[in-house]
């Protein structure tokens, strides 16, 4: 079952997808569009991605993020876009899941912090593919984790016999994401079948279910579901590190919500 995709995102596909792009082609592809403009200079300066100082223009953000980070970004503010209409709350728990996992890696003294913010943005991708194109069926999906106590993914696959995971990951090969992206999005809920980027992947498994423990935005059912005790192990966080995250997620409550995003 392979779904269509949304023109917005085709779009944009063929600029993550090339490999031959340059950054100041990027650069010009986003100034060309005042609201992606300001969609993207408002995430690089909020709490997603942590910068200390203000970046005030799109070549000073293309610079700083590189090619693999830019390509993440610009997809992740069109899919943050269409998860509103896809799925209330579905944007409220990406962004809480992005300032989770940026402080963890922060916190694991991760060279590329913004990988994990990317990671988080986006790994809950193949969601909004599944809702924008089956909404009919993705709504049984959802009565389905309602009525019989499902997680998502369980009645993803009992309905579609495929998970939103490896749409997603479908998706990401597709487009040539970047190798640790593709890693978060197919195995966030696996994360011990990660290759490539292990510690990113085991950071966002972890981000995702401390989201949703907080009650952070709705991810498609209500429940928490287990971490797995290697990726626990792996990061060892502290007692008190893991009430820093969810200080920093509870400081972002209502973002995800605001239209402005
Ligand atoms: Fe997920
Ligand atoms: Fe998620």
């Amino acid at each position: 079952m392979l779904p269509t995709i949304p023109d917005v995102i085709k779009r944009l596909s063929v600029i993550v997808g090339n490999p031959k792009i340059s950054l100041s082609e990027i650069s010009s592809f986003i100034s060309s569009d005042p609201a992606l403009t300001s969609r993207i200079l408002k995430m690089v300066n909020s709490a997603i991605f942590g910068f200390p100082g203000r970046i005030s223009s799109v070549t000073h953000a293309v610079t700083l993020l590189g090619f693999n980070v830019i390509k993440g970004l610009l997809m992740g503010v069109t899919v943050l876009d269409l998860m509103q209409t896809a799925m209330v709350g579905l944007r409220e728990h990406s962004v809480g899941c992005a300032i989770a996992a940026r402080t963890i890696a922060e916190m694991k003294g991760m060279k590329n912090t913004e990988d994990a913010s990317v990671g988080g943005l986006l790994h809950d991708l193949g969601k909004v593919i599944l809702l924008l194109q089956f909404p009919q069926d993705y709504k049984l999906v959802l009565e389905a984790t309602d009525q019989k106590g499902m997680l998502i993914f369980n009645a993803e696959k009992a309905h579609f016999s495929e998970t939103h995971a490896a749409v997603g990951l479908w998706l990401a090969e597709k487009w040539k994401f970047p190798k640790n992206l593709t890693d978060v999005i197919a195995y966030h809920h696996k994360p011990q079948l990660a290759k490539n980027a292990p510690v990113d992947t085991a950071i966002v498994h972890l981000a995702d279910i401390l989201v949703r423990t907080m009650g952070f935005g709705y991810a498609g059912d209500a429940f928490v579901p287990a971490v797995s005790p290697a990726s626990f192990e792996q990061l060892n966080l502290s007692e008190e590190e893991i009430r820093e995250v969810l200080r920093n997620i509870e400081s972002m409550r209502g973002m995800g919500d605001d239209p402005a995003w």
